[in-house]
């Protein structure tokens, strides 16, 4: 009985992550907005046999970390490598398959931006001139980036950052805000001076033919709010932008006289997808491995797809600024997809950490456990639109989903199996057009859900393999074993068999959402092993295999006191 999808044919995927400032611990924004998304891509493709690699780190450069580190009064290195170690811990919690999650402040890094700097000054893509900086008079300082907030010319925000507005999710230079005030001495708006000072640029219009070329091909293809920011951008006018800043914290620019000078932290950090590909081959012992996703073939061809999994705050840097350091570069492959997500809001305002309205990850997982959060935050993607996290919800998907359904039918199937059969998989008798249907209806699934998740639409194959439960659910509704199995015990034997294949079936559907309890319900079915290692198919239960003694598959959760509820 062929219950198996057939194997596609191996591409390859690189899978990258947005890197986490090493500012603080993570939120479940940005889990919702990239890190949950990738892992759910990558695991599903790896389980479609193909050659994945998935990366990340902690973005550790930069005024965002230093002007955090300023004020706790530590060095921004130690400060960044504390929380990059609380990072990686809520990875593994949240059960996140990184290939390599590493991080910008290594010598590694440092020597790969250094080596693109290099280049792309060469190529005259990069140049030195003067500008006009915010300097402030009482610190003596020049102001980069988020050392200036103030409002945002664009649409009027009074607190925007020097680099970004986040209301309106436009770039910013220091330069542009209106009543600008210093973010160290908070001092007055009057007392911030414009000074000369002499940076490097990336110049960015000299790409705008091939940037625009490129996103017009893109644009059948990616979500509408990606290419139509993107366009947006480049049709205001793309302006030389500044790669360096008047900062002691950074990669150094690799030329002498510039030691007051680093590189700024968006140049470096979106080398970092590259610089951490080079890594991992190099700790996987074969040097060169990269190349398979990075490395144009010599008919300019890219050797892999590659998707950059961000919130839609990022796109001017994933869409713009990286293709344009890549044309420069030469010989990397461009952006396959960037399949950005809106925002996810709490209580209907925007999670973020320096307005205190944030629900940390640790904090979920400790009250949730990684499957129930992993569950309902892959259901409420923010894939084309802005959604809301409420804890009530969280567990309202977890009683009724998880356990009600997907759990129900396994722990119906599992007990009736150990009490009625030993617990061993019965023979089936002759199948019925019923339980040929079930089985249509989990190999339909297969197409259905690795079509979704292909076309990074994660929320419906989440939504095709919770179907396909129901349907189980509906399937022993009907065929009842419990009770035809003393007046008809071959059609009991046959309904148990069947929902023995689709359960092996449904470990699979769940595994990119829920791996833990896919794990789990693997070895409830009798395999030993990693589930990871079975491929996108319901690998066949062979009749007489011996199951453990069940246990449910997912616990009821309790509504949250009110305390605990919308992050109040
Ligand atoms: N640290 C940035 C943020 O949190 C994202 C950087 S993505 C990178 O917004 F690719 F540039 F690293
Ligand atoms: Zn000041």
């Amino acid at each position: 009985m062929a219950i198996s999808d057939t194997p596609h044919s191996a591409e390859r995927i690189l899978v990258c992550v947005a890197w986490p400032y090493a500012r603080s611990a993570t939120h479940v924004g940005q889990v919702v907005g990239s890190v949950l998304p990738g892992d759910i891509f990558a695991r599903y493709h790896r389980l479609a046999g193909h050659d994945v690699l998935m990366v990340s780190g902690s973005d550790e450069h930069g005024t965002p970390i230093t002007v955090d580190a300023d004020r706790e009064g530590i060095p921004p290195r130690a400060f960044a490598a504390r929380h990059h170690a609380t990072i990686v811990e809520t990875w593994h919690r949240l059960g996140i398959t990184f290939d390599r999650y590493t991080e910008t402040s290594t010598a590694h890094h440092t020597r790969i931006v250094q080596a693109f700097f290099l280049r792309l000054l060469d190529q005259g893509a990069i140049f030195k001139d003067t500008m006009e900086s915010p300097y402030c008079p009482t610190d003596r300082r020049f102001l980069p980036d988020r050392y200036v907030i103030g409002t945002c010319p664009y649409c009027g925000n009074d607190d925007a950052r020097g680099d970004q507005c986040d209301i309106c999710g436009r770039t910013l230079d220091p330069t542009q805000l209106l009543e600008p005030r210093c973010k160290i001495c908070g001092s007055a708006r009057q007392a911030i001076e414009i000074r000369e000072t002499e940076h490097f640029f990336l110049d960015l219009p000299t790409f705008e033919p091939q940037l625009m070329a490129w996103l017009l091909e893109k644009r059948a293809a990616w979500r509408p709010s990606v290419t139509h920011f993107a366009l947006n951008w480049i049709n205001e006018g793309l302006r030389p932008r500044a790669i360096t800043r008047d900062l002691d914290w950074g990669v150094p620019v690799p030329l002498p006289g510039y030691e007051q000078k680093r590189i700024y932290v968006w140049f470096d950090a979106v080398i970092g997808y590259y610089s951490a590909s080079v890594e991992w081959a190099e700790r996987s012992g074969d040097t060169e491995a990269w190349r398979r996703f990075w490395a144009l073939r010599p008919d300019g061809a890219a050797p892999a797809r590659s998707y950059y999994f961000i919130g839609k705050d990022n796109i001017p840097f994933h869409a713009i600024i990286w293709p344009a350091i890549l044309l420069g570069y030469t010989g990397l492959a461009l952006p396959y997809d960037i399949p950005a997500n809106e925002f996810m809001t709490m209580g209907g305002r925007k999670a973020s950490t320096h307005r205190g309205n944030v629900i940390w990850t640790n904090d979920a997982l400790d009250s949730y456990g990684a499957d129930p959060l992993r569950y309902y935050l892959a259901s409420i993607l923010p894939e084309s639109r802005d959604t809301t996290f409420t804890y009530a919800e969280l567990v309202r998907h977890n009683n009724d989903e998880l356990v009600a359904t997907y759990g129900n039918a396994a722990h119906r199937v599992l007990t009736f199996l150990q009490r009625h059969f030993g617990g061993r998989v019965p023979a089936p008798g002759p199948l019925s057009p019923a339980d040929e249907a079930m089985l249509a209806e989990l190999r339909q699934g297969f197409t259905t859900a690795g079509e979704a998740i292909t076309a990074v639409r994660l929320r419906d194959g989440l939504a095709t393999a919770m179907g396909v439960a129901r349907a189980a659910n509906r399937y022993l509704e009907d065929q009842a074993p419990w009770k035809r199995v003393k007046t008809d015990p071959l059609v009991a034997a046959t309904a148990t068999y069947i929902m023995a294949q689709v359960l092996n079936g449904l470990k699979i559907l769940f595994a990119p959402y829920v791996p833990f309890s896919s794990q789990r319900l693997h070895e409830l079915l009798g395999f030993s092993g990693d589930v990871t290692q079975v491929g996108w198919r319901a690998e066949p239960v062979p009749v007489g295999q011996v199951l453990p003694a069940p246990v449910p598959l997912f616990d009821k959760l309790d509504m949250p006191p009110p305390s605990e509820r919308e992050g109040a």
